[in-house]
């Protein structure tokens, strides 16, 4: 069967799926995307990515095409046609198709969306620990956009798989940012420590869920900066994605972390993020 996707009000056979080159995605990367996990047919913390996507496109003055009862209604009829119980939603609104190649766009341009699925990496009962590697934040500085435009985190990312490693942790100045992919997280002395939500972070969904989580089962969370030289002396170091949920990673280029084991913390969260995703399968 062929992979169904929705563009532009139709719903059509991926390879069939076609945009203008004059589309302002496919020219300036001038857009907007989320991600959104489906366990069982149930998309997870759907409103919570459909509020940043909102928020995404309101920053950068590119109109919401959809009420979030109609994103709703179209994300469940991608996932219906291509009969997938546990996929990967991706969404993208870019600011659409222009006559001409001008940075500025005019009034009358009217979104590109697309919506299609493509396959779930995370949704292991498993914690998989993972190796990470240490690089300069060389990304902007709205980088709590959820911009189309990923040529720094591309870069990040294929330095880290170069080196060997599955993800970049990334720092200014010594203070960590996040992953080129995900958030961060460490623990220390039974206490979670993460960056605050700021302009060079991406306010991750996950992470919100995991602060909750964390919460519930009264471990100490403090949103605060983390240096470098932190995560090295660290209990627990993690990064999170909705791909990823919690990855625990037990080394950072050629140094150990926490004689790498998978921490207590990252194991209980971990439980009690399958344990939420179950009941949001069972209701
Ligand atoms: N990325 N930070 C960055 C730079 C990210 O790209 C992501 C997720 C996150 C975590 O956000 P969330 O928990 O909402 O998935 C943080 C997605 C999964 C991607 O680009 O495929």
């Amino acid at each position: 069967m062929p992979s169904i996707v929705y563009l532009n009000g139709e719903f059509v056979a991926r390879s069939n799926a076609k945009i203008s080159v004059l589309d302002r995605g496919f020219l300036f990367g001038d857009g907007i995307y989320e991600v959104i996990p489906v366990y069982q047919g149930k998309s997870f913390r759907l409103s919570e990515h459909l509020a940043r996507l909102n928020d995404c496109l309101h920053k950068v003055q590119i109109t919401n095409p959809y009420t979030e009862k109609q994103w709703q209604s179209l994300i469940e009829q991608v996932v219906e046609k291509n009969d997938e119980k546990n996929t990967s939603v991706y969404i993208q609104v870019s600011r659409g198709f222009q006559q001409e190649r001008n940075h500025v766009a005019t009034p009358a341009v009217k979104p590109t969306v697309l919506v299609m699925t493509s396959p779930l990496s995370s949704g292991d009962a498993e914690l998989k620990p993972i190796k990470a590697t240490l690089l300069e934040d060389i990304r902007w500085k709205h980088c709590d956009i959820k911009s189309i435009a990923l040529l720094g985190n591309i870069m990040l990312r294929q330095e880290a798989e170069a080196r060997g490693c599955q993800e970049a942790i990334l720092h200014r100045k010594q203070k960590v940012t996040e992953g080129a992919t995900s958030n961060v997280f460490i623990v220390k002395s039974g206490v979670i420590y993460t960056p605050e939500k700021n302009q060079y972070i991406l306010g991750g969904i996950t992470r919100d869920l995991i602060i909750e989580l964390a919460e519930k089962a009264s471990i100490k969370v403090i949103e605060a900066q983390i240096s470098t030289d932190e995560l090295f002396t660290a209990d627990e170091v993690w990064v999170s994605s909705s791909s990823r949920e919690i990855s625990p990673v037990t080394q950072i280029d050629d140094k150990i972390i926490a004689q790498g084991e998978i921490g207590s913390i990252a194991k209980k969260l971990h439980c009690d993020f399958q344990a939420f995703k179950q009941t949001l399968i069972n209701d």
